[in-house]
This record gives C-alpha cells, sequence and structure tokens, in this order.
C-alpha cells in the first residue's frame, strides 16, 4: 500500500474552490454504491487519492470522510453537538433497536447515558470476571470433546457464541448458548439480516419481502421473551450478592426526577447491549488469533508472560494489570482490524474542519480502519507490533489517532468490559493452546456490523 499520504489539505486544495478534492461524478450513485460494495477499498482509495478530507456527493448529501486524528476529533468530541446520528442507516437500526443508547441522541441519550454510566463503572463490572473466565474454561471443555486433533473449528464462530454467552449471563443471568434459548437462537439466526438491514435499509421494512418477514418475526419473539424477562424481574426483590445489569438497569433512577425506566425503554437497552456488547467484542478476538498466528514471536511473547504471571491458575481481574503484553495484543489487533470500522454523524450545522467549510446537512465519515494506519502517527502501520502501545511510544501521539471505542460522549459504554473480557478470554485460551489457521485459507475482512473475517477463520487446535 502507498504510504504517500498528503497530510496537510491546503497541498490538495483544487484552485479556485474552498471544497475539499474528492472524486466527482455525474450520478449521486456511484459513490455511495462504490462504499456499500467495498468500504474499505473506498476508504483507503480516495485517502490515498485526494489526501486527509475527501468530499464526494453520498446520495442527496455532501459528504466528508476525515482520516487525521485532529479532525476526527472535531466531530467526536469538540463540537459533538453538531454531529448526530440521525442518518438513514442509524434510522434503519431504530426500527429495529428502538430508542436505546446506540441509536438515540439529543435529551433522550443524555438522559439514558447518565442513568447507564454507573452500572458500567469498572469497579461494578469485576464482577463480572469470574463469569467471564469460567465460560471460557467450560468453552474449552466443550472443544476438547468435539474437536480432537486436526478437526479444525472456525473460531470466528466460536467467538460469537462465547461472546454471546458472556453477554447474556452478564446481561440478565441466562445462558443464551443453549440450544433450547429462543433469545439466542433468534438472534444467532437474525444477526446477519440486522446486519444486512442496517447498512442498507432497502427495501425498507414494511414491504413484506421474504427476509423483512423474517426479521419481524424474529424481533416478535425477542420482543416476547424480553418483555417477559422484564416482568418477572420486576416482581422480584434485587439480588444485591449477583447483580447482573439488569438489575442494574431496573434500579437505576434519574438523579433529578428519580425516575427509572419504562418497560419499552429497558427492551431498548437490553437488545442494544445484547448486539452491541458480544459482536464487536468476538470480531475483536477473532482478528487477535488470526494475528498470532501469523506471528510466532508476539505467540511466544504472550505465552511467556501469561506463564510467569498465571503460572497455570485460571487468570482473574487481579491479574490483569501484570499482564500489559495481553492487553496490548488485543489494542494493537484492534489496531489494525478495528471492529468498528467506521462511524457515520450528519452535520446539523455549519462548521470549519482542517479550513474547509463544511456545509450544514452533510454527512461526514470516519474511517477508523484508515486513520489507525496513518503514516504520520504509526511507524509501519501494516506491522502487527503490540509494543506500539507501551507508555514509552505512546506518548505523544494524539488521543483520536485510535478510537476502536470512539470517543467524546458517545464513547462506547461498554469499553472497560470489552476489554477486561478480552484479556480475560485470551490469557484463558492461550495458556492451553495454540491456534494455527487452515493452511491456504483465505483471510479478509469483510465490514457488515462489524468488521469481520469473510470467509470464516478455520483453526486447529494444539495443545502448549
Ligand atoms: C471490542 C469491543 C467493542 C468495540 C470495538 C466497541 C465499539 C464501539 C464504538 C466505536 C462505539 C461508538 C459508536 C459511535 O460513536 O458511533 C460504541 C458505542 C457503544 N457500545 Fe461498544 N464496543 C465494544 C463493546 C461493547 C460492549 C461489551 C458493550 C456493552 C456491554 C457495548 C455497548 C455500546 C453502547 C451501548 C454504545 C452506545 C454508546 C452511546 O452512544 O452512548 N460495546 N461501541
Amino acid at each position: 500500500m502507498s504510504q504517500t499520504i498528503p497530510t496537510t489539505p491546503e497541498t490538495r486544495r483544487e484552485p479556485g474552490t474552498r471544497k475539499p478534492p474528492g472524486p466527482r461524478s455525474l450520478s449521486p450513485l456511484s459513490s455511495a454504491s462504490a462504499l456499500q460494495r467495498d468500504p474499505i477499498r473506498f476508504a483507503l482509495d480516495i485517502w490515498h487519492r485526494y489526501g486527509d478530507v475527501v468530499r464526494f456527493r453520498f446520495l442527496f448529501w455532501p459528504a466528508y470522510v476525515l482520516y487525521h486524528p485532529d479532525h476526527v476529533k472535531r466531530v467526536l468530541q469538540e463540537n459533538h453537538r453538531n454531529y448526530n446520528k440521525n442518518f438513514p442507516n442509524m434510522k434503519a437500526a431504530r426500527e429495529l433497536f428502538g430508542n436505546g443508547l446506540f441509536t438515540s441522541d439529543g435529551e433522550s441519550w443524555l438522559r439514558q447515558r447518565r442513568l447507564m454510566q454507573p452500572s458500567f463503572h469498572h469497579k461494578r463490572l469485576t464482577g463480572f470476571g469470574r463469569l467471564m473466565t469460567e465460560t471460557t474454561a467450560a468453552m474449552l471443555e466443550r472443544w476438547q470433546r468435539t474437536a480432537p486433533g486436526d478437526t479444525p473449528l472456525d473460531i470466528s464462530v466460536e467467538m460469537t457464541r462465547l461472546t454471546l454467552r458472556i453477554a447474556g449471563l452478564a446481561l440478565f443471568s441466562l445462558d443464551l448458548s443453549n440450544e433450547a434459548d429462543m433469545v439466542g437462537r433468534t438472534f444467532t439466526t437474525l444477526g446477519p439480516l440486522i446486519s444486512k438491514y442496517a447498512t442498507l435499509p432497502f427495501p425498507p421494512l414494511w414491504v413484506p419481502t421474504p427476509r423483512n418477514r423474517r426479521l419481524l418475526a424474529g424481533l416478535n419473539t425477542l420482543n416476547t421473551v424480553v418483555y417477559a424477562i422484564i416482568e418477572e424481574r420486576r416482581k422480584q426483590p434485587v439480588d444485591t450478592n449477583t447483580p447482573d445489569l439488569l438489575w442494574m438497569l431496573l434500579s437505576a433512577r434519574d438523579e433529578e426526577t428519580g425516575e427509572g425506566m419504562s418497560d419499552q425503554q429497558l427492551r431498548d437497552e437490553v437488545l442494544t447491549l445484547l448486539l452491541a456488547g458480544h459482536e464487536t467484542t468476538a470480531a475483536a478476538l477473532a482478528w487477535t488469533w488470526y494475528l498470532l498466528s501469523q506471528h510466532p514471536e508476539v505467540e511466544r511473547r504472550l505465552h511467556a508472560e501469561l506463564d510467569t504471571v498465571l503460572a497455570g491458575q485460571l487468570p482473574t481481574v487481579e491479574h490483569l494489570d501484570a499482564l500489559p503484553y495481553t492487553r496490548m495484543v488485543i489494542q494493537e489487533a484492534m489496531r489494525l482490524y478495528p471492529p468498528a470500522f467506521g462511524f457515520t454523524r450528519f452535520a446539523t450545522a455549519s462548521d470549519e474542519i482542517g479550513g474547509y467549510p463544511i456545509p450544514a446537512n452533510s454527512v461526514m465519515f470516519l474511517s477508523a480502519y484508515c486513520t489507525h494506519r496513518h503514516p504520520a502517527f504509526w511507524e509501519e502501520p501494516e506491522v502487527f507490533d503490540p509494543e506500539r502501545f507501551t507508555p514509552e511510544r505512546s506518548a505523544g501521539r494524539p488521543r483520536f489517532a485510535y478510537f476502536p471505542f470512539g470517543g467524546g460522549p458517545r464513547q462506547c459504554i461498554g469499553n472497560a468490559f470489552a476489554m477486561m473480557e478480552a484479556q480475560l478470554v485470551l490469557a484463558t485460551v492461550a495458556q492451553r493452546y495454540s491456534l494455527r489457521l487452515v493452511p491456504g485459507h483465505p483471510v479478509e475482512p469483510q465490514v457488515l456490523l462489524t468488521m469481520r473475517p469473510r470467509s470464516g477463520l478455520p483453526m486447529t487446535l494444539h495443545p502448549r
């Protein structure tokens, strides 16, 4: 890949215009369909061709892609009030998940965020550490029974099963990996449909196509089960010994009004957390296993750290601070393969970014995948090198050169949960096994709701 990316927009300013450069085309559909077809290629191509601020036409709107950390910061943090989520793909997600934290905006988002934030505080999450390790250990026992010798397992699917199970247990103490479980089964079959609909909401849900009928039927099932769980919980006293997230959300009260959440709000948040809380972490873990399998020297260092610190014990939350390399391996995997490839915002009023005027009603695209490879901030950006994240080497790097969890007020609420989970899962599995990719299997990223390996990740298990 070419590393000659102009970093000063001025160098690429088109003479006589205050518009940033970008692909010009007669059809308003051409850039949108290129973006839809292969977002990674599109984002890289226009970056290499036009520089750090690129403008094109996205259907009816002017669209801007921003690659420089300072410009990402402007949208997500400095002037975040100007950039909301009122865009067609978010409206589609709202049809499915209602007004949950991920899809809502403005006052209703702020109220919910304030209500939910304390439940995601680092201290309250430590109670889930044991559940994470034990669920992973149970997966290893199943692997031992079902995948002996050279039988490959699709590690992308395995990580999704695992993180869905952990999310179900942490959220409402239910085992969603159970074949008989309605929520787990529906979520598993609905996942790909939801991804496709949220990226391309056409035909709209009210058109009775086979896909839409399946989506609506699945959502009905989820609604029925989730409302039943909420109703049941409302009748019970809070279990303060092992409070799951649903207990925490049920007992959350608005500081000013003293009000809690309605059943519908709880349903929206439960479905949002289930989806946002497992696909992303599963993707981060899948890419981590892939990268480790390609970099034996990194794997050796990881094993050395695990063997020294854990000495054969199962990892706990207390070990995490003593496992910095394990953490850096995950951070570096999310740099190269951020589960959230990119984000979209809508400018409500005009702004100025990188010296360019941004008109109101513009669509803003941010690509973590590209910014994480920005050669002005990352040396040899394509190289997998976990030690980039040592404090010494991180010093001086702008905050928004790396944003797998977003940033500003809408930063991922599950950030601490996800990092704790990824570290514990990686430590538990890597202590026992090396995972090797089936030789010759093609691995390339595909962007749906999250960025996953397009053709799965068949790997064999090698006991250590
Ligand atoms: C490696 C795992 C994860 C990654 C990479 C990730 C990434 C992100 C990103 C990039 C955003 C911001 C999107 C935007 O600004 O448009 C976000 C928001 C969110 N994430 Fe995560 N996430 C992960 C895990 C989780 C987990 C475990 C949960 C819940 C248990 C969760 C729940 C949410 C919610 C509710 C939001 C919306 C927050 C708001 O707008 O206030 N995520 N996530």
